[in-house]
C-alpha cells in the first residue's frame, strides 16, 4: 500500500501519530458504515473508515441501542468514530467513552443538517455557532489521548461560508484533520458539490484536508485532488454497494488506467460478505442483517438486466441462506 501511495505521488495521510497509507476515507453513512461494510471496503483498499454518528446525548444516557452501535473491531483498524453533539461537557464525556471502547480517532460531526439532530444544537447547526463549535472540538482534543478530527460542510447556507473560518478554528483548538463536505447544510445533497471551498479551506490551515462531495469515478478523485490539493478523498454514496471504488480510485492514480468491472460473481460474493458478516454480530443478528440489507443490497446490483426482478426477489427474503440461494441461482442464470 505505502508502494501505491507512493507511485500515485499522493502522500499517505497522516492524523497526529496515526499514518494512513491509502489516503482514501470511506465517508461516514448512517445505517450504512456498519462495521461489516467498513471491514468490506478496508478489504478492497480504502485507507480509513468512519462509523455512523452516534449521539453524545445517548451515551451520556446509556442508551443501549446506541452502545449496540459500537460495533469496531481489530480487522479494521484504524477505525474513526463519528459523534454528534452541541454540549463541550458531553462532547468531552462522550469521548472519553469512545477511546475507552478502542476508537482510534474521534470524529465530529458538523454536517448533519436533518432536524432531529440540527435543532438540538448539533451537526451542521454548529456552523452557526463558530466559537460554541470551537470550544466543544477543544474539550474532547483536551478530553482524549487520540485524534480527533472534524467534517463540516462549506457553511450553513450560501450566506454564511463559515466552514472556511472554522476550519482555522478548528485547528487552533487542536483538530489533527478536517473533512469537507463542499455543500451548504440547507442543500441536504442537491446541487453539485462546489469543490472550490475545499481549496480555500487547504489555504486556512496546515492540517491534513479530506475532500467530500460527488466523487463518483476515479477521474472525479483525480480532478479533486488537482484542483483543491486536499490530502485525501472521502467517498460516501458512490461507495454503496461499490467497495470496488477504492481500489480502482488508487488504481487510476497510479496507472492512469481502469480496471476491469466487477463482474456478476464478484458482486454477489461481496454482497454475501456483506450480509454474512452483519449477521455474524451478535448485537445484530440473522434478522435484522436481512432486514438491514434490503435497502442496500440491490446497490451491488445496479445496471444488470433483470435487476428489478431480482430486487422483489431478495426483499422478500427472510434468511441469509435465502438471500444465497437467489444470489446463486442469478449467477447460474447468467453462466
Ligand atoms: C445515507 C447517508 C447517510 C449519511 N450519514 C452521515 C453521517 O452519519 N455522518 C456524516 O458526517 N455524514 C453523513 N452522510 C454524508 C456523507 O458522509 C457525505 O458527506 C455525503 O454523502 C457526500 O459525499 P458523497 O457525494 O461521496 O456521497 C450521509 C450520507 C448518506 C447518503
Amino acid at each position: 500500500m505505502t508502494t501505491l501511495a507512493a507511485k500515485t505521488k499522493l502522500k499517505p495521510l497522516q492524523i497526529g501519530p496515526i499514518t494512513i497509507d491509502m489516503p482514501l476515507v470511506l465517508a461516514p453513512m448512517a445505517g450504512v458504515t456498519s462495521h461489516a461494510f467498513r471491514l468490506l471496503c478496508r478489504n478492497h483498499g480504502v485507507g480509513l473508515v468512519v462509523t455512523e454518528l452516534l449521539s453524545s446525548h445517548a451515551i451520556h444516557y446509556k442508551n443501549a441501542k446506541t452502545f449496540g452501535m459500537f460495533d469496531w473491531a481489530d480487522n479494521e483498524r484504524p477505525v474513526s468514530v463519528q459523534l454528534f453533539g452541541g454540549d463541550p461537557a458531553l462532547m468531552a464525556e462522550a469521548s472519553q467513552v469512545v477511546e475507552a471502547a478502542g476508537a482510534d480517532i474521534i470524529d465530529l460531526n458538523m454536517g448533519c443538517w436533518v432536524p432531529k439532530v440540527a435543532k438540538t444544537g448539533a451537526g451542521a447547526t454548529l456552523l452557526k455557532d463558530v466559537c460554541l463549535a470551537q470550544s466543544v472540538v477543544k474539550a474532547m482534543v483536551d478530553a482524549v489521548k487520540i485524534p480527533v478530527t472534524v467534517k463540516i460542510r462549506s457553511g450553513w447556507d450560501p450566506s454564511q461560508t463559515t466552514g472556511i473560518e472554522f476550519a482555522k478554528r478548528a485547528q487552533d483548538a487542536g483538530a489533527q484533520a478536517i473533512a469537507v463536505h463542499a455543500r451548504y447544510a440547507n442543500q441536504g445533497f442537491t446541487g453539485r458539490a462546489d469543490w472550490s471551498i475545499i481549496r480555500r479551506v487547504k489555504d486556512m490551515v496546515t492540517i491534513p484536508v479530506i475532500g467530500n462531495g460527488d466523487v463518483e469515478t476515479p477521474e472525479d478523485a483525480k480532478r479533486m485532488i488537482a484542483e483543491t490539493g486536499c490530502d485525501a478523498v472521502m467517498v460516501g454514496r458512490a461507495a454503496m454497494g461499490n467497495p470496488w471504488i477504492f481500489g480502482d480510485i488508487a488504481h487510476y492514480l497510479e496507472t492512469g488506467e481502469h480496471r476491469r468491472p466487477p463482474t456478476l460473481a464478484d458482486r454477489i460474493e461481496a454482497a454475501l460478505f456483506h450480509v454474512k458478516t452483519m449477521a455474524a454480530n451478535p448485537a445484530v443478528g440473522e434478522e435484522r442483517a436481512v432486514k438491514e440489507m434490503r435497502g442496500q443490497i440491490t446497490h451491488y446490483f445496479k445496471g444488470f438486466p433483470g435487476v428489478s426482478a431480482l430486487r422483489c426477489l431478495l426483499v422478500q427474503a427472510r434468511t441469509v441462506e435465502e438471500i444465497e440461494l437467489l444470489l446463486r441461482r442469478e449467477n447460474n442464470a447468467h453462466s
